[in-house]
């Protein structure tokens, strides 16, 4: 297996050397974009596990897509890296890593599509997988430590190509965007539904010590931009409000959040004082999502509670699979399924995460990170 890839990153290497000439590149603000963490993030990584149930790609996700296509994205459209990375000059999100693989392994003529998508590679590679959490035993797909490894064999690749001075060139002006801790906080929260002082304390330890090493593992590897979300506002999504009699949030899960939130600010100021020329700008998905449920208008929403589509109670107790029925007017509903947002709220939080006020994104701006 590890043979194969790397067999694999090397062709597509070649391809990527072929085609620089006609990448394009045009009106990008940093040279490339490295995508880490969940769902929240991913572009079809998963599509590439065989088995995973963690998957999207199948209607109705995708219905909104360019081309309604479902891409592996938790959505009816484009997420919120897609509109982050295109307010950065780039058309979407850089692709999923493991489509690069699969095109460049898969390379039995140079079509123009093997071309294009190995290109932009050099633009950067999205390694997020849903149901991924910052511990490497949440969830059963790419783990954190996974997709970091991931990143330094494309790196080692990139190294023979360009020669390791430009490559880190590369990558010191580059953005590394993490979207992650969600399926953690999930996760405990599901094995604990009354977790005591002790049990939080230790697994936020754990979170933010994992996070620390993380971060740590990428700035050695020459990352410098670090573009973090933090966790979201998940005791109000609808699967969790289906669970609850009332409808309403579950609010220890939402506290569970917030304490991890103030733990990852804390944990980004103490690395930015030890770490020579890093730079970080938070965004908070968590603040976003509440400021969107008490004033859904601000992003032409109407429907905060229940998903678009799914099934059950508020449409949330089961996933969004070809049989669910689903909304027709999706651009007013903050949800798309149980758990993910739909492509206006995504739309909205990218605007606001790369040039909002400092509640929604802090120190800097998304957009001072990338012009720093
Ligand atoms: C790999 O090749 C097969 C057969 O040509 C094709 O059906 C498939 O879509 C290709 N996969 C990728 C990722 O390009
Ligand atoms: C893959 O594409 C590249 C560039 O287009 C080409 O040079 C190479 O021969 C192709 N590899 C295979 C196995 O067809
Ligand atoms: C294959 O690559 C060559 C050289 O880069 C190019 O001239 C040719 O048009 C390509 N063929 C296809 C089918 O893309
Ligand atoms: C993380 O992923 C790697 C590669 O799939 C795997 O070998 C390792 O066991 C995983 N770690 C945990 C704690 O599941």
């Amino acid at each position: 297996m590890a043979m194969r890839l790397a067999a694999a990153l090397r062709l597509l290497l070649v391809v990527v050397a072929a085609a620089r000439g006609a990448a394009g590149g045009g009106g990008a603000k940093v040279p490339a974009i490295f995508v880490f963490g969940d769902s929240t993030a991913d572009v079809g990584n998963n599509d590439y596990l065989p088995g995973s149930s963690a998957r999207a790609n199948f209607p109705h996700n995708g219905v909104d897509f360019p081309g309604g296509k479902p891409t592996g994205r938790f959505s009816n459209g484009l997420i919120g890296v897609d509109f982050i990375a295109a307010a950065m000059g780039f058309s979407r999100s850089p692709p999923a890593y493991l489509s690069l693989i699969a095109i460049a392994a898969n390379n039995s003529s140079n079509s123009s599509k093997t071309t294009m998508a190995a290109a932009a590679c050099m633009k950067g590679a999205n390694f997020a997988s849903g149901g991924s959490g910052v511990l490497d035993s949440t969830g059963t797909t790419i783990n954190m430590t996974k997709q970091i490894e991931y990143f330094s064999d494309l790196k080692d690749q990139m190294s023979t190509k360009l020669g390791a001075d430009k490559v880190s060139t590369l990558l010191s002006k580059s953005i590394f965007l993490i979207s992650a801790g969600g399926n953690d906080a999930f996760d405990f929260f599901s094995q604990n539904i009354s977790p005591d002082s002790t049990a939080i304390q230790q697994f936020c330890e754990a979170v933010i010590s994992t996070y620390d090493s993380h971060v740590k593992t990428l700035y050695n590897l020459g990352a410098r931009k670090f573009a973090v979300i933090n966790v979201p506002l998940i005791g109000c999504c609808p699967y969790w409000r289906s669970q609850n009699p009332t409808g309403e949030c579950i609010q220890p899960l939402n506290q569970l959040a917030t304490r991890l939130n103030d733990e990852i600010w804390d944990l980004f100021n103490d690395l930015s004082s030890q770490m020579q020329g890093m730079k970080y700008s938070i965004a908070s998905s968590y603040e976003l999502v509440s400021s969107l449920i008490e004033k859904p208008q601000a992003a032409g929403l109407e429907e905060v509670r229940s998903a678009c589509c799914g099934g059950g109670k508020l449409n949330a107790e089961k996933g969004c699979t070809p049989s669910s029925s689903y909304c027709s007017d999706r651009s007013k509903f903050l949800f798309w399924d149980l758990l993910h947002p739909t492509q206006a709220t995504s739309k909205f939080a990218g605007l606001v995460f790369y040039d909002g006020a400092a509640r929604f994104v802090s120190p800097i701006t998304f957009k001072q990170l990338v012009e720093e």
